[in-house]
């Protein structure tokens, strides 16, 4: 058996709800052909549980364990050659289900692991089977927390910016609300790719942050003039 987090149900309307959280242990997984089994080291939570337990994300399942990004090792393989390729490595679990052959977006039915009817596991659990398709090798140079920390934030910002913005050096970009996890992996794609960053936030220290990693300068969107704001700090020589 394993232990997992799962959402208990109880009495109320969406919105209205905060479904508490409870630890179930679970059958340990079995893996099937083209599968591996990866042992969880570390899992990162996003604005969407909160979602989950107030009963706001569509497809919300009491039976799945919460969790859409984590990191593990792979223990157990279901051939030999994906035990050559795969077994003891540390690995990025995908966040994604049914999204595999096109950078614009999903081909098919898509999912997000952890806690809705679309896929059957989350991270929050001590085991994970899962195909081998869906594991990325973590990078060396980052810590387990810092690595289980990148991939569903991590892919939202870089698709919102480089897929769909089409961001290029030279350019300049808004991103609203720098506080958001989100909107930090933006910050620092944007900065990497040579862009001028302008950011808002709720709060002056999270302005001051945001420029120390980069950005040109922000506003607060708590003020009432906080658009004319952002105009007058925009470089005159834009086209
Ligand atoms: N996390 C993911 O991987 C993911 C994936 C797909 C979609 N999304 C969506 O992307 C959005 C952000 O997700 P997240 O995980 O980054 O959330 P988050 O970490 O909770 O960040 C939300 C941020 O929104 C900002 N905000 C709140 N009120 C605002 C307002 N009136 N005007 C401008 N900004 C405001 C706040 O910025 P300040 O703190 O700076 O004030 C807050 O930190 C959500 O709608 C989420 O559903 C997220």
């Amino acid at each position: 058996m394993m232990k997992a987090l799962v959402i208990e149900k109880t009495d109320g309307k969406p919105g209205q709800v905060y479904y508490p959280l409870k630890q179930v242990d679970l059958p340990k997984p079995s893996i099937r052909p083209g599968e591996v089994l990866v042992k969880i080291l570390a899992a990162a939570l996003n604005h969407r549980e909160v979602f989950i337990r107030q009963h706001l994300y569509p497809g919300i399942n009491f039976e799945t364990p919460l969790g859409a990004d984590g990191v593990g090792i792979v223990v157990e393989t279901s051939s030999p050659d994906l035990e050559h390729q795969w077994k003891g490595k540390k690995v990025i679990l995908t966040p994604g289900r049914g999204w595999e052959s096109s950078e614009d977006g999903p081909e098919g039915k898509y999912a997000i692991v952890g806690g809705t009817v679309g896929v059957s596991h989350g991270t929050l659990q001590e085991y994970v089977a899962l195909p081998a398709s869906e594991l990325e090798e973590a990078p060396g140079h980052l810590s387990i927390p810092e690595a289980a920390a990148i991939p569903l934030a991590g892919l939202t910002a870089w698709r919102a910016t480089f897929t769909k913005g089409k961001l290029r050096a030279g350019d300049n970009v808004l991103i609203t609300g720098i506080g958001g996890g989100v909107a930090l992996f933006a910050l620092q794609f944007a900065v990497a790719a040579g862009a001028t960053v302008f950011v808002t936030s709720g709060s002056e220290e999270k302005i001051a942050r945001a420029k120390e990693l980069g950005a040109a300068d922000g506003v607060n969107y708590k003020k009432e003039d906080w658009s004319k704001q952002l105009k007058g700090l925009l470089p005159k020589n834009r086209p």
